[in-house]
């Protein structure tokens, strides 16, 4: 039988609900505190410290003080702890994916996905560790010598969304952490737990005192984001949210002009093209736009279809979501779990009201599913999308698909270019001239073909446009926290 509530935890003391500073368990300075709720029962899940600027103050002091001694290990060293985190989050799968289905509400199938992704950020993170090269330049100047190498920034703020609250923590703080950075995570008020949690394995897996340093909050979530951007002891932010707060956060940092990491909202298109093998584009976009409930930054918000095949495809799809079963993330057999935030459900609805109201056509759902207790919603497929809609310009975040038509293939990437964003896009044809041609045409900063899922860790991860800069994963990722040093050495005498 699958595990269902906090009680079926195997380790209990991966259930922590106190904030985690300098290596100890913390109450706010205030004594506030917030409650975590499971977002498919409304049940209360833990009470958790709303901490604040002073609370958070303390947090970057303790990492800045740890960073004197940590940024003195070596690469090899580092790898070794991130070796050892990875095993012990892979080794401890079951609890921290059920912990994670309980406050987030993705499905427990989802849930270990998400663990073994998050595990894959400390793996390849331990390889790039030592892999982070400096060189040597050839010179202009006879009498000079010149080398660059590589350090790590000093104190990085690691924000993590609601969505992937252990991949994104592990992708950010593995990276800093393997580049000699050590860091203050500010983990979403709606899933804590999950990164609570994974302070236990890295201080299992080795990290000093210091070089990991969590801040819980909710409602001072603006006031904590405001310290970490402006106190000058942080000289790293890697945040993955909105693009809304993103504009804030950069901003803000630009006080001390700090070093940034934006993964922001996006807008992605799905395009499926006439020549597409029409299961494999319905497998994609299911993946694509249905993971998670459809709350990834990189899901396809816009799903284009070639006329020529449009009734077609919408059938397709049609039949194949009607069969996917929606409920708890603890249940056998389910496929779509609750949306995590309360405010989910009511912006879902207005988008589709605003799509039937500019002409769209509900083929499927289209209502929230109240009865279920949680934030649930009706798997909704709208046909007949245009560009007068609010789905054209704004995320949904939610299990709705809007199918737009298009005719031609430059029709198709000006329309998938017509937003301010530039996240992922996905793209599903049979022919690789008009996969080169599109993916090189679109303004983004990754594309599918013939796939829904855009995340690997050895992938570069990231945005252009408003979507954001920087890149997360891949062999980019751990330079996001690394200053290039030159030497210039004079070899005349
Ligand atoms: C996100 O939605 O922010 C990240 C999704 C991913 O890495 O797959």
């Amino acid at each position: 039988m699958s595990p269902t509530s906090l009680s079926d935890l195997k380790r209990k003391d991966l259930f922590q609900t106190k904030g985690y500073i300098n290596a100890e368990w913390v109450s706010a300075k205030s004594g506030k505190t917030f409650d975590v709720l499971d977002p498919a029962t409304l049940k209360h899940l833990a009470t958790v410290p709303e901490m604040g600027a002073a609370d958070t103050a303390l947090a970057v002091e303790a990492a800045h003080e740890a960073f004197k001694e940590y940024k003195k290990t070596t690469a090899r060293q580092r790898a070794r702890m991130l070796r050892k985190w990875n095993d012990l989050v892979l080794e401890n799968i079951d609890d921290l994916a059920l912990i994670l289905t309980l406050e987030n509400g993705k499905t427990l199938t989802e849930a270990k996905g998400e663990v073994t992704y998050a595990a894959s950020f400390l793996e390849w993170f331990a390889g790039e560790a030592e892999r982070t090269h400096g060189e040597v330049v050839p010179v202009a100047n006879p009498n000079q010598r010149i080398l660059t190498f590589k350090q790590p920034v000093g104190v990085a703020a690691c924000l993590a969304p609601w969505n992937f609250p252990i991949a994104m923590i592990t992708r950010k703080a593995g990276a800093a952490l393997g580049a000699g950075c050590t860091t203050v995570w500010k983990p979403a008020g709606e899933t804590p737990l999950s990164c609570l949690a994974q302070a236990v394995l890295a201080e299992e897996a080795g990290f000093p005192k210091g070089a990991i340093n969590i801040v819980t909050t909710l409602d001072l979530v603006s006031e904590v984001g405001k310290e970490l951007c402006t106190n000058k002891l942080v000289k790293k932010v890697s945040f993955t949210g909105s693009t809304r707060v993103g504009k804030i956060l950069a901003e803000q940092c630009a006080g001390s002009v700090k070093k940034l990491t934006m993964e922001l909202g996006g807008n992605s298109p799905l395009i499926v093209f006439d020549d597409a093998k029409i299961d494999t584009a319905v497998e994609a976009c299911i993946l694509a736009k249905l993971r998670n409930s459809g709350q990834t930054c990189v899901t396809a918000n816009r799903i284009l279809v070639q006329s020529k095949i449009y009734e077609e495809f919408a059938d397709a799809l049609t039949k194949k979501i009607k069969e996917l079963k929606v409920g708890k993330g603890t249940e056998e057999g389910v496929f779509i779990g609750p949306l995590t935030h309360e405010r989910a459900v009511d912006k879902a609805m207005t988008h589709i009201n605003d799509a039937k109201k500019h002409g769209g056509q509900v083929i499927l759902g289209g209502a929230p599913l109240e009865k279920m207790g949680g934030y649930f919603l009706q798997p909704t497929i709208i046909k007949n999308m245009n560009s007068q809609m609010l789905t054209t310009r704004e995320e949904i975040f939610a299990p709705v698909v809007g199918l737009y038509k298009f005719e031609t293939e430059e029709e198709a990437i000006d329309m998938a270019n017509d937003c301010d964003v530039g996240l992922g896009a996905f793209i599903m044809t049979e022919s690789i001239p008009r996969s080169w041609r599109v993916t090189e045409a679109l303004e983004v900063g990754m594309v599918g073909v013939n796939l829904g899922l855009l995340s690997a860790c050895e992938s570069p991860f990231g945005g252009v446009k408003e979507s954001g800069y920087g890149r997360e994963g891949g062999r980019q990722g751990i330079q996001e926290y690394m200053a290039v040093k030159s030497m210039l050495i004079n070899v005349a005498n």
